[in-house]
């Protein structure tokens, strides 16, 4: 009912995170997308990363993630609102407002507004970034990796549609997802409504390749082609180059002719340890590619999916490799998830 008198906060390690804590600070330490730059505005928004709930907000300097919690007594403030100028984020409670540094600049209650302001009357806020759109936060000070580096994203001429794909929550971990993502052989089995191809099972050895940032990985694949709006069914043969950067970012390239090209980003940012928000941004040239008819079709692939990964157990991926059975089309994953544990040690008790 009460912290005791001498309780001080002595982690950011949330409470009753089924994340284990050595998993936890290895996975703080990464960036993590937490939303679209094109959600951010109006509003204060609340988001959870790794059982962290945070507010993030956007003012005239800047975005701003910090604890969804008010210095003052707790409140959320993503309960709250911006003020009139934007320059800061206003306390539902009893109004106090913080500027994009989390520093509070007023509190309504004074009678003397030049009292001044306990410097401890501050947000909790973590290093955010804004790139390809989208807002990274790192709970830590030091993050252990770069940002992914997408260049083409980051600058891609008028030849290309960019695409962002709406938010998705899957009930699974984040790893499962990746892991998915990068699968090939289960496009043949899953993907029935859009590109797999029930004939072409068969999966030849391919190039993997670790990286300074992750894994690389190309394959040839006979997708099937499905009219959108009609039965028609052809095949096309497809080199797909996915690039992995650890621990959970993967920019797919599909070429489908050597002029057609579309590119498929995936993050997916841990919301605990069974939640996981998909970020998907996608870039084609082909001509005629519309957004809506992108977004649907990658929402339609995402469905397929989800259903297959959300029943995977265990949720967690197991970095002990005798406790799933792995066949030779698993070359990826088998790599991945040695690399999770020997590179950045999670997985540890
Ligand atoms: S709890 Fe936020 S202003 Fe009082
Ligand atoms: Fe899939």
């Amino acid at each position: 009912m009460y912290l005791p008198t001498n309780h001080t906060d002595t982690t950011d390690y949330p409470a009753g995170s089924d994340i284990s804590e050595n998993d936890w600070h290895i996975l703080a330490g990464f960036w993590h997308p937490v939303a679209f730059i094109s959600e951010l505005g109006e509003k204060p928004l609340p988001v959870r990363l790794l059982d962290t709930d945070l507010v993030i907000y956007k003012t005239r300097e800047g975005s701003t993630a910090a604890k969804d919690q008010c210095a003052h007594r707790g409140a959320k403030l993503s309960l709250g609102w911006m003020d009139d100028d934007g320059n800061n984020v206003v306390c539902p409670f009893h109004g106090h407002h913080y500027n994009y540094q989390g520093a509070c600049t007023k509190i309504p209650s004074y009678v003397d507004q030049n009292m001044p302001i306990p410097a401890k009357m501050r947000l909790t806020t973590y290093q955010s970034i804004e790139r390809y759109g989208l807002l990274w936060v790192c709970l830590k000070d030091k993050p252990l990796r770069p940002l992914p580096e997408w260049p083409l994203l980051e600058n891609h001429g008028a030849g290309w549609l960019r695409i962002e794909i709406p938010k998705g929550v899957w009930q699974a971990s984040a790893s499962r997802h990746c892991e998915n993502f990068n699968d090939i052989a289960h496009i043949s089995w899953v993907h029935m409504k859009t590109f797999g191809n029930r004939q072409r099972p068969q999966l030849a050895d391919y190039k993997l390749e670790r990286t300074g940032y992750g894994l690389h990985m190309e394959l040839p694949y006979i997708e099937v082609e499905r009219g959108f709006n009609d039965d028609s069914i052809g095949e096309r043969e497809v080199w797909y180059t996915h690039d992995l950067t650890y621990p959970y970012a993967t920019d797919l390239k599909v070429d489908y002719t050597e002029e057609m090209t579309s590119h498929f980003y995936d993050i997916a940012s841990p919301v605990s340890a069974e939640e996981t928000a998909i970020f998907q941004i996608s870039l084609t040239n082909i001509p005629g590619a519309t957004a809506e008819e992108y977004a649907q079709y990658q929402l339609v692939t995402n469905s397929e999916d989800i259903v297959v990964v959300e029943s995977q157990r265990p949720q967690f991926v197991p970095l002990n490799p005798g406790m799933e059975v792995s066949i030779p089309a698993d070359k990826f994953s088998i790599q991945y998830r040695r690399d999770l544990a020997q590179l950045f040690g999670l997985g540890q008790l």
